[in-house]
């Protein structure tokens, strides 16, 4: 299968890529080009790698990137969209431009990513795997403006979901609850914090990177070619289920 993977430098995206890349060509990107480099030229990454740098708040960006992916590729089967960013204040503190940046990151990036990337899969079909949020689904205090967001790409998903349906494209999204990456580490590096955010979870345990690989394995596989409109939680049970 023919993967583009943005965000893929970052926890979620890095583990992917690596698992992705033993049965698969992948074609990666994110800002910063000495990690894209350093991940490319990994030992423990595929053969079949290759990858560049991409703002995805950028329409331009995204469109040039996705042209060189399937340059790459030869074709695109899967999309899959890792970036995305936090914001924890309440809606009274938060700022027009924090408010924007957070829409252009986590939203602006998926539409342009399914208007870049249809014309790819618009033959053979294919998928798009977005990141949406726990915090999506349930209320989480100062959460206003990622919740928003990310609630915007759960919604624009079951809108693309039936669009592309007659191309045989399926357009999914699944929802994390607290992940150990990199976007979370003044989160778990606090000891206050992170016992806070523990109780919220049934499972009492932040999630690993590792636990998206088989999710994100299984909804990409062309025997899933039933599954779409989703937003899978992968969350610990913070969005429903209370242990306490
Ligand atoms: N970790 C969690 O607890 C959690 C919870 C709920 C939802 N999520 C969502 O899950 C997804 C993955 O999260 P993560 O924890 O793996 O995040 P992460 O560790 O911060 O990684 C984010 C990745 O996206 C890239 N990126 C950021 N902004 C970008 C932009 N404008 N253009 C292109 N690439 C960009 C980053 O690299 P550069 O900075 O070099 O570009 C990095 O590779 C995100 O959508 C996140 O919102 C995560």
């Amino acid at each position: 299968m023919n993967i583009v993977i943005i965000g893929a430098t970052g926890g979620i995206g890095k583990c992917l890529s690596l698992e992705l890349s033993e049965n698969n060509s992948l074609f990666l990107g994110s800002r910063n080009s000495d990690s894209i480099s350093e991940l490319i030229n990994s030992e423990d990454i595929g053969s079949s790698v290759s990858g560049s740098t991409v703002d995805v708040t950028s329409f331009n960006q995204i469109e040039n990137f996705l042209n060189q992916a399937n340059d790459y590729l030869g074709s695109i089967d899967t999309i899959i969209n890792c970036a995305g960013s936090l914001i924890l204040k309440p809606a009274h503190l938060t700022s027009e431009e924090e408010l924007e940046k957070t829409f252009k990151v986590n939203v602006f990036s998926c539409l342009g990513l399914l208007k870049y990337g249809f014309k790819f899969m618009r033959k053979n079909g294919g998928s798009f795997l977005f990141f949406s949020s726990a915090a999506s689904k349930v209320g989480l205090k100062n959460h206003e403006t990622i919740s928003s967001a990310k609630g915007a790409i759960s919604s624009m998903v079951v809108s693309a979901a039936s669009t592309y349906a007659r191309y045989n494209i399926r357009v999914n999204a699944i929802a994390p609850g607290l992940v150990d990456t990199p976007l979370t580490r003044s989160i778990i590096n606090n000891k206050l914090s992170l016992d806070y955010s523990l109780n919220l979870h049934g499972l009492k345990r932040v999630g690993k990177p590792e636990n998206f690989t088989p999710i994100v394995k299984s909804l990409i596989d062309v025997r899933s070619d039933w599954i779409t409109g989703q937003t899978i939680s992968v969350d610990g049970g913070l969005s429903n289920v209370k242990s306490m």
